[in-house]
Order: C-alpha cells, then sequence, then structure tokens
C-alpha cells in the first residue's frame, strides 16, 4: 500500500459519469456519480448517442466536484486514469479525452484503464483480496467467469454466448412493463411473486464447461406472458414471472460457478475466494446463493458494497493504482477500444468477449 499515490479515476463508458479521486493505500477521497438514468428511460434503454452527449455536458463539473470533495488541486494527483474501454466508443471518447487533457496539462502520467479490470480489482480496494480469485463479472454488458491471476493477467473460464445477465434482467423488466433499468425492479417484484405459479426451464445447467445463455430465458417469459389471458397483466403474475425468472436465472449461474469452481481449483488448488462483481452483485438473492455455493466449497464470497459494484469512478482509479505501481502507463495517443477483451486468446476462441 502507498499512501503517497493519489489517483484520479475518470469513468464514462455506459450511463454513468463519474469521477473519484483513491489513494494508493486505498482510500476513498472523493467519489462522484453522475446517473443518467432519467435520460434514457423514456427510451427503456441507454441510447448512445444521448449517453455521450450527457457526458460531454457534466464530465468536467463531476470531475471538478471530485477534486473538491477530495480537497486537492490537480497538482497533488500522481496519475490520471480513465476508462479506455469496453463500452459505448462516443462515452469513452469524452472520458479519455478529460483524463489526457488533464494529464498534459499538469505533467501527469495518463493510464487507459479497462473497465471491466476495474470492475474485477475493485475488491482489492474495499478487501484486500490476493491473487489469485475466481470472478464472477456481471453486469448490464457482460457475464463472463474469469480466474483473476494478477493485474492484467486473467483466464477466462465462461462468457455468455448471448445476452448479459444484466441484460435479461432489464428485457425481462421492459417485458412485463417494470420500467428501467430492470434488474432492481425485477428484484423487488420477485419477492411478493408466488414461487409455484410459473416454472421456467434453467438455460445450460448440466451442459458441460461454463459459458452462459440467456436468451432462452427470456422467451420463455414471452411465452408464458402470451399464454395469459389478453389486456393488461396481473400485478400477482407479473410478481410471480419475476420470482420464476430471477430463479431460473439463479441456478443457471450456480451451475456455472460451480464449474468454474472446479476449472478453476485445477490450476489453484489453494484458491478459496469467489469474488461476485458488475452492477448484477447488487442482487440479494443472488449473492445469498452464492454464498451456500462458497461456503460448500470452503471458499469465501466476496462482493464490493453496492455503490462501487454498479459504475464509478474510484474502481478506475485503482486500477490505475495497481497499474501505476507496476509501473505501467499509457502514451496520450491511446485511442479508446469499443471492444477490450480481458482474455485475448479466449475471446479469439469464440463466444462473446
Ligand atoms: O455494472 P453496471 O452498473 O453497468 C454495466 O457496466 O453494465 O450494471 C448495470 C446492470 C443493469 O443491467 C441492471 O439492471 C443490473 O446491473 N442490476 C441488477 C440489480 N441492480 C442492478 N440486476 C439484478 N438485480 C439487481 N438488484
Ligand atoms: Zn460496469
Amino acid at each position: 500500500m502507498q499512501p503517497d499515490l493519489l489517483v484520479l479515476g475518470i469513468e464514462s463508458s455506459c450511463d454513468e459519469t463519474a469521477a473519484a479521486v483513491v489513494s494508493g493505500d486505498g482510500r476513498i477521497l472523493s467519489n462522484q456519480v453522475l446517473s443518467q438514468i432519467d435520460e434514457h428511460r423514456k427510451y427503456g434503454g441507454v441510447v448512445p448517442e444521448v449517453a455521450a452527449r450527457a457526458h460531454l455536458d457534466h464530465m468536467d463539473h463531476i470531475i471538478g466536484a471530485a477534486m473538491v470533495e477530495a480537497e486537492i488541486g490537480f497538482s497533488d494527483l500522481s496519475g490520471v486514469a480513465a476508462t479506455g474501454g469496453p463500452g459505448l466508443i462516443g462515452g469513452v471518447m469524452v472520458g479519455v479525452m478529460a483524463g489526457k487533457a488533464i494529464a498534459m496539462t499538469h505533467d501527469l502520467p495518463f493510464i487507459a484503464v479497462n473497465h471491466l479490470e476495474a470492475h474485477a480489482l475493485t475488491v482489492r480496494l474495499t478487501d484486500d483480496v490476493a491473487f489469485p480469485y475466481l470472478l464472477l463479472l456481471v453486469s448490464g454488458g457482460h457475464c463472463q467467469l474469469l480466474s483473476v491471476e494478477g493485474v492484467g493477467h486473467f483466464k477466462r473460464l465462461g462468457t455468455t454466448v448471448d445476452d448479459a445477465l444484466g441484460e435479461a434482467f432489464d428485457k425481462t423488466a421492459k417485458m412485463l412493463g417494470l420500467g428501467y433499468p430492470g434488474g432492481p425492479a425485477v428484484e423487488q417484484a420477485a419477492k411478493l411473486g408466488d414461487p409455484d405459479r410459473f416454472t421456467l426451464a434453467s438455460p445450460m445447467v448440466g451442459r458441460p464447461g461454463c459459458d452462459f445463455s440467456f436468451s432462452g430465458l427470456k422467451t420463455s417469459v414471452r411465452q408464458a406472458v402470451e399464454k395469459l389471458p389478453p389486456g393488461p397483466l396481473e400485478e400477482s403474475d407479473v410478481n410471480s414471472l419475476c420470482t420464476a425468472f430471477q430463479r431460473a436465472a439463479g441456478r443457471a449461474v450456480l451451475d456455472r460457478c460451480k464449474r468454474a469452481i472446479a476449472m478453476f481449483r485445477e490450476d489453484h488448488p489453494e484458491g478459496n475466494t469467489l469474488v461476485v462483481a458488475g452492477g448484477v452483485a447488487a442482487n440479494k438473492f443472488l449473492c445469498t446463493q452464492l454464498e451456500s455455493l462458497a461456503t460448500a466449497h470452503d471458499m469465501k464470497l466476496v462482493a464490493p458494497p453496492l455503490n462501487l459494484c454498479t459504475d464509478n469512478g474510484a474502481m478506475i482509479a485503482w486500477a490505475g493504482i495497481e497499474h501505476l505501481k507496476l509501473g505501467h502507463t499509457d502514451p496520450l495517443d491511446f485511442a479508446p477500444r469499443p471492444r477490450w477483451p480481458l482474455d485475448p486468446d479466449a475471446a479469439k476462441a469464440g463466444a462473446k468477449a
């Protein structure tokens, strides 16, 4: 831990404009997050052009607010980190340009952070977890199982062949008229549903490997809706469909994780940490099930606190610090990347990154 390092982290890859200052010894001096949810709600999802414009409108103010909250000036910084991808390219460009401009003006190192790596390393900021660990990364855009072997070193064990888990939550919510973002709404509704009213098959359960697939589950929800009497859906049916969806998704995730634990242990017999990160890690139902799975395998489940599971600048600053400690920096001609797989070898082998 290096208390002397102070890094500004900038995040703009999706629908949060965020900036934070974090120290080398893991103190979050500031963490400003501006969610664009209200701007995208009327479209039922994130619209890339709207997001890019909103990042442009708010970025300067959010960075300024993060510096004020941290009570430091730019000259106190040891470096500037910005999400360099993967993500919606218009937004990523806004954050990268802001980061480079500050780095150039104040003669600071610039670090282009992989957004997925930032989610992956957040537990080392919050819980000081040592490498290696098994990571379930579940967000709106990604759904992967990774062996995290070191900074910049990942082995992808599984990924989704179609939708990400958060995307499946969001699409199910949209079908059921629950609005956007869907994950928290589905989780709340699921608490009120009758678990015996609908049964949905869990995709991929029992299949070899640990890839995910959620588009079939989404179709099952639609087919169950189509079998209901015509007209507006009953609230009780919506709730029960959410219960069935969440249970089916949960069974699939547990099955895949169980297989991933076996694969992870082949390389790391002593490995005893399962980490869940990304926006869907906010789901209590899922985390409770993952906790039981981890315990049954003599593993500890670690999940960052809710505000650090969803997109934020602190995770970008921390990933920047991890790289800076190893002497990694990026040139100012770094080009933002819409795609940036954590394990390039696995990405080449097929499926989504
Ligand atoms: O990591 P994140 O903030 O953004 C991406 O990088 O995608 O994740 C957002 C995703 C959305 O799909 C949202 O519906 C989902 O996380 N999410 C949840 C919950 N809270 C957020 N999904 C299920 N249950 C929740 N409680
Ligand atoms: Zn994310």
